[in-house]
């Protein structure tokens, strides 16, 4: 029998989101094509600014009022859910089959709701559930997170990070998801936090069989869950390869240059830092927008931009050096 866990539940082609502001159009996510395999974790890395937020606001389609240009294609279960108004969007696609931890949502818990309202509220509006039956599902939330669920009465200013960080995961599981976007969900945690919140991504996405779309800035820490990695830069993914190819032989320059600099606690290796800094999303550059930072820049590179081409090991790149 064909084994379902390496279905694809969710693909985007030619992805794209713009954004207009006084100093011109910011090319925030810029035609990116992605795959989630059932039951898998597809980690997005790059550097700060270089639209993985965007990228994950695309997906989910939270966008804000200077939207310049918002198309492609997003595949759900084989359905093109760009074609979604919003009403049918929220209705059939938010919170019930895919769901979001946002950047920092852990501080921005409304400090006047109780805990346990703040997780039924969802459950309320979207379900018309009653007041009763939600915060029972908000207690069993609560568990689901390894809280103790007579936290439901308590509020924000009484929890630890990694407690508000639980909260906010159990938010987005309350209506049952398959697909959990994560964008960098441990950044304002202390290493041991961060660890034991990836310990419950872990055991969650096994228990209740979700496909995550991680999003970091942290190398070192996608190792784990990982499947799939693929990397971003200036609105691009430039890479995408499996994990387990990734971490040991990195193909695109800019990959390796973001390996490169982890640092390595047990070498005794020179952490390599790469040159520069990420371009301005308003005028990127022209070629391959890695252009002026690469090492093994060529003539062509500066004037036309790669396509992304498939090579060996099912690697997904765009560079011309392959
Ligand atoms: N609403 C917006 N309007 C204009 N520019 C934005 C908006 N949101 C994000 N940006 C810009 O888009 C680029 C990508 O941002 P973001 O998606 O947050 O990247 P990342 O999550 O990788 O740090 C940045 O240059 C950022 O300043
Ligand atoms: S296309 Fe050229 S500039 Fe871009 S990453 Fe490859 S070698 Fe470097
Ligand atoms: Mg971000």
């Amino acid at each position: 029998m064909m084994q379902v866990t390496s279905e694809e539940i969710l693909s985007g082609k030619d992805l794209t989101l713009y954004y207009r502001t006084r100093r011109g159009i910011v090319k925030a996510v810029d035609q990116i094509s992605f795959k989630l395999k059932q039951g898998k974790t597809l980690a997005i890395v790059g550097e700060s600014g270089s639209g993985k937020s965007s990228l994950a606001n695309a997906i989910y389609r939270i966008l804000p009022k200077n939207v310049e240009k918002y198309e492609g294609e997003v595949l759900l279960d084989g359905v093109d859910i760009m074609k979604y108004d919003e009403e049918e969007y929220r209705k059939k696609v938010r919170w019930k089959k895919i769901s979001m931890v946002f950047q920092g949502a852990m501080n921005s818990l409304n400090p006047v709701l109780s805990i346990g309202f703040q997780i039924a509220e969802p459950l309320i509006i979207h379900q018309g559930m009653q007041k009763d039956e939600a915060l029972k599902k908000a207690a069993e939330a609560l568990k689901t997170v390894g809280i103790h669920p007579s936290y439901i009465n308590r509020y924000p200013h009484q929890l630890s990070g990694g407690m508000k960080q639980r909260i906010v995961i159990a938010m987005a599981l309350v209506l049952t998801p398959h697909i959990v976007i994560l964008d960098e969900p441990t950044s304002a945690l202390d290493v041991i936090t961060q660890a034991n919140i990836m310990n419950l991504l872990k055991r969650l996405k096994k228990e209740l069989k979700l496909s995550y779309i991680f999003i970091t800035h942290d190398l070192a820490l996608t190792s784990e869950l990982a499947d799939t990695v693929a990397v971003m830069y200036a609105g691009k993914i430039v890479e995408t390869s499996s994990a387990d190819v990734f971490y040991r032989n990195p193909k695109h320059p800019y990959s390796k240059g973001l390996l490169e600099s982890v640092p390595a606690l047990k070498q005794k290796k020179k952490i390599n830092f790469i040159p520069g800094e990420p371009p301005d999303l308003v005028s990127p550059p022209s070629g391959c927008r890695f252009h002026p930072r690469c090492p093994y820049a060529m003539e062509i590179c500066k004037k036309e931009e790669p396509e992304n081409k498939e090579i060996e090991g099912g690697t997904t790149i765009s560079c011309w050096l392959y």
